[in-house]
Parts: C-alpha cells; structure tokens; sequence
C-alpha cells in the first residue's frame, strides 16, 4: 500500500469482514460506518467521524477483519501501512503492548456476541501469555527499582580521572551502584533507563548531586581542594524547573565552588530542545563546567559543538578500546583529541585498561584519561583508607 491518502465516494467498501488486513486508516474527512454481517444482514456496529482510526485491529493481532468499514459520504482516509504501524506497536513498552492487545481482544468479543461469525481468536492466547509474563516483569522490577531508593540500596563509586603525562589523579567521576539484597551489586545499565524514563528521576538525580558533592568534600579534606567531581546529569533532571536551585543548594552545604563539578550530560540533552540547552548555558555562566559524554556515539555530534560553550569531551570508550587493534578506532580517537585540543577544550579518554593505551592516547595529544588501568569505580571509603594506609 503505497498511496498516502485515498478518496471514496458515499457507499464504497473500505473493506470487508473476514479479509486479511493490510493498513489502518485515520479519517481526514468523512465518516465511515463499521459493521458485522450475520445471516445475510448487517448489524451497524458505529460511526467514525474525522481524526479516528479504525482497522488497526486486524495489523496489530494479525487476524482477519473483525468487520466491515463502508464510506457513509465522500470520505478522505489516510493510509498507515501495515509494516509502519506493527513497527510502532513492537517498539511500544510491553505493558502497553498487552494493554492494546487486551482491548482489541474485548472488541472481538462485543462483536461475535453482536452476531460477528466464527471466532478467530484461538493462537491469539499463546502470544499474549507471552506479553503479560514481559509486561508483568517489566512492572515488577520497575517496582523493585523505586523501592530500592526509598530503601536507600543505592550507593555511589568513584572513578579516578587522571592527567596522562604524569598519571596524578584530578578528578572522580560518580557512579551509581545499586546493592540489591537479593541480586546483590547491580550495574547502572540494568535499572537507569527505568529511573530515567520516569518522575523518581528527579529525587535520584537529586540524591547523587547531594551525596556526590558531599563525597567531594571528603576528598578535599584528604587530598586538597583541585580535585573535582564528575556528575552524570540526564536529561529527565533538566525538566524540573527547580534544577539549579536545588544544585546551587547542595553545593554551598557542600562548601564548594561551582568550577570543582563537573556536569556531564551527552548528546541526548540537544535532542530535548532549547530551554534545556538554555539552563545547561546558566550552569555554565554560574561557573559550573560542562563535560560532553559518550562524544561520537549520538547525532551530528560536530554540530552540537557549535551549538553550546563546553569545556570536556569526553571520548567514548568503544573508540579508545579499539586504538592498539583497529585502525578506524585509532582514526576517530585522534580525530577527537584534536578537535578537542582546537577548540580549546579538556578531552578525557575513557575506557582505558592498559599502559599501552594509555601512552598511545598521551602521544594523540589527549590531556585526561579514565579506567581500568588507573582505577576501577570505588566507595569513598576505599580512598579514605588509602590516605590513612599511605600515611602510616
Ligand atoms: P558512563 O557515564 O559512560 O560511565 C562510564 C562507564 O564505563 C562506567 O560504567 C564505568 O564503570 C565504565 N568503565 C570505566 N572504565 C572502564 C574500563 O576501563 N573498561 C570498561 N570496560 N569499562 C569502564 P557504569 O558505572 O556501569 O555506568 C554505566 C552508565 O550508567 C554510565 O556510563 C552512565 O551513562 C550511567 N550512570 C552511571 N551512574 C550514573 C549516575 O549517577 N547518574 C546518571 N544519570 N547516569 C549514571
Ligand atoms: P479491523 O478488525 O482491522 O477491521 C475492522 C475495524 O473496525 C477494526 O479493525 C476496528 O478498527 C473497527 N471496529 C471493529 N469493531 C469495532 C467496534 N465494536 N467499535 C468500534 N470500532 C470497531
Ligand atoms: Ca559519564
Ligand atoms: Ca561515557
């Protein structure tokens, strides 16, 4: 089905009852009555008028039109096409999906108990098992992962970020663990998206700010006051109007300047439009400094430069895990160090496991690194002890 739009006159057959379906429709003009057929008679089941869609039924449970849809006058439809819209509903959450599913599956019902035929619907019942036990552990966990705050099960490790030439260290980065009891130390790349996606963002995004500025001050009391911290900041935090009022709070409980944190944010945040942009640019007049994450793995990523003052790249390890074995990795790293090097900002090589690569990245001209060879994520407390043991 490639034609867009479709005109039919009073009377037409859109199609009929009993048909294998091919698109969808949305009305832009008219009305459309739908009907079941049952010994020869047809029994109206509604009317659809302009902005409703209707045979979206038969594309989503792949079985044959639940009914017939006639043109009552001259009626403009446009066309959604079958592989369009089932794209669109496999993307959509599982808990939406079963909740589609369940909806089309009651209509079906209304109409066979309004005189609709035999019933198509046996096959049906294996796929949404299927989707409820998805939807149920979807929910499920999601649940777990807001209670475990309330709980208090997340915690915070800080990774060492350190110049290359001489392997001190200037900075952590903060990470967040959460310490389930029963799954026990969990990775931010299983539960974050749930957090992001939803409104406990912003009292999370809140508690990692306190608890890292806080930290941060340990450390200062420790190793001195040019240390800074790294902040992950997403972009579901940028939404809540009270953002910087809530950050330039913790940060003066904190007893520390603006330039001692650095916020990263990545790509994503220019996607979410101007004001966030905009209270990204106040942050940065207030002399907080902004670090850009993950740099080369979103969208037209060199237009963003131009788009917002920065002061860190930070290059994604993917590339830096490359630079010793493949030579397109070893390519876009240098690329990188160099823009970031021209355009007059800090660039911190992520992902970094040997000396090797370490030395290989100090030679492209990158200033900072990250990982593994200098230090995995830790608690705070691992550094204090350290200070305590390098004292005795
Ligand atoms: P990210 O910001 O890119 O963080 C870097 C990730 O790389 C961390 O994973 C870190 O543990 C890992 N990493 C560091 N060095 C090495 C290395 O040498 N080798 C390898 N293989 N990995 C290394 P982690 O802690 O699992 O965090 C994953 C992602 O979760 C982060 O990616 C970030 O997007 C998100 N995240 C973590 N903590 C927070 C947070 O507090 N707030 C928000 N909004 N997101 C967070
Ligand atoms: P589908 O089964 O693909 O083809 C017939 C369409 O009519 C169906 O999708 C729905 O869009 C619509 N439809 C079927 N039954 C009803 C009903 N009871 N009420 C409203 N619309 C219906
Ligand atoms: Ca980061
Ligand atoms: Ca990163």
């Amino acid at each position: 089905m490639s034609t867009l739009v479709r005109d039919y006159k009073a009377g037409e057959v859109i199609f009929r009852q009993g048909e294998p379906g091919r698109c969808a429709y949305i009305i832009e003009s008219g009305r459309v009555q739908v009907s079941v057929r049952k010994d020869g008679e047809d029994f109206p089941l509604t009317t659809l008028g302009e902005g409703e869609i209707f045979g979206e039924m038969a594309i989503i449970d792949r079985l044959p039109r639940s009914a017939t849809a006639t043109a009552l006058e001259a009626t403009r439809l446009c066309v959604i096409s079958q592989d369009t819209l089932t794209e669109r509903v496999q993307n959509a959450d599982p808990v939406v999906r079963l909740l589609m599913m369940m909806m089309i599956r009651r209509t079906r019902n209304m109409n066979l108990a309004a005189g609709g035929g035999s019933d198509p619907r046996r096959g049906l019942v294996q796929e949404i098992s299927v989707l409820a036990k998805e939807a149920v552990d979807q929910v499920r966990f999601e649940s777990e992962v807001k209670l475990a705050f309330t709980q208090k099960e997340f915690r915070l490790n800080y990774q060492p970020i350190v110049r290359l030439d001489n392997g001190q260290t200037v900075g952590y980065e903060a990470l967040i663990r959460w310490h389930s009891p029963s799954m026990g130390v969990v990775a931010p790349n299983k539960f974050m998206s749930i957090i992001e996606e939803s409104s406990i963002m912003i009292p999370v995004g809140r508690w990692i700010t306190e608890q890292a500025m806080n930290d941060l001050n340990e450390l200062h009391k420790a190793y001195g006051p040019d240390l800074f911290m790294s902040i992950n900041v997403s972009p579901r935090q940028l939404v809540d109007p009270n953002f910087l009022r809530h950050l330039e709070g913790a940060r003066m409980k904190a007893g520390l300047q603006p330039g001692d944190i650095k916020l990263e944010i990545t790509e994503q945040i220019f996607v979410q439009g101007a004001t966030i942009v905009s209270l990204i640019e106040e942050c940065r007049k207030l002399g907080y400094k902004i670090s850009l994450d993950d740099f080369g793995t979103g969208y037209s990523s060199i237009s963003y430069l131009k788009e917002m003052a920065l002061d860190v790249l930070k290059i994604d390890q993917s590339f830096v895990r490359g630079v010793m074995s493949d030579d397109k990795s070893k390519n876009i790293t240098q690329v990188v160090a160099s823009l970031a090097n021209v355009l007059g900002l800090d660039c911190v090589a992520e992902g970094i496991e040997s000396a090797e690569v370490a030395a290989e990245l100090a030679k492209m001209g990158c200033m900072y690194g990250q990982g593994y060879h200098f230090g995995k994520p830790q608690p705070l407390s691992h550094y204090l002890t350290q200070k305590i043991k390098a004292a005795a």
